[in-house]
């Protein structure tokens, strides 16, 4: 877990955040044991911007990755940053509901960990179109 947080916060770094300046990390583990890490890039035009985590997703699917087995968000300040809404539903495409989720702080230290299935109940996923 070590090293996922590690790749959250030097990710977090990366961050493009000039309007919100609320810098966010994200990593996490593939079904190879390989990490994939991404940060927030915001835009002029603001909704066009994206959250750390959909970084980190996107960076597994170009590596060949298809299933998320556990990942770390980092935020700035004190309080907990979980993932928005869209997030949550983007890991939901490639996490099974037991998958734990850590938020820690910039310090790397981990404040709350969730189950998918509990910052996203009785979700949507890819079974249901079948
Ligand atoms: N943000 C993330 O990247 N991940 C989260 O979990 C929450 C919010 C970003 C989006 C935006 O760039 C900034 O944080 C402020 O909302």
């Amino acid at each position: 877990m070590n090293a996922l947080i590690a790749a959250a916060q030097a990710a977090r770094l990366k961050a493009y955040a000039p309007y919100s300046k609320f810098h966010v990390g994200a990593a996490l583990l593939d079904e190879y044991g390989k990490i994939h890490a991404g940060c927030n890039i915001e835009n002029a035009a603001y909704p066009q911007g994206w959250c750390a985590e959909t970084s980190a997703i996107a960076a597994m699917i170009m590596a060949g990755g298809h299933a998320i087995a556990e990942m770390a968000v980092i935020g700035s300040g004190d309080l907990l940053c979980t993932p928005c809404g869209g997030c949550r539903q983007r890991i939901r495409e490639f996490a099974r509901g037991d998958v734990r989720i850590h938020m820690c702080n910039e310090d790397g230290r981990v404040m709350q960990t969730f189950t998918l299935d509990e910052l996203l109940p009785a979700s949507f996923g890819p079974e249901n179109l079948k």
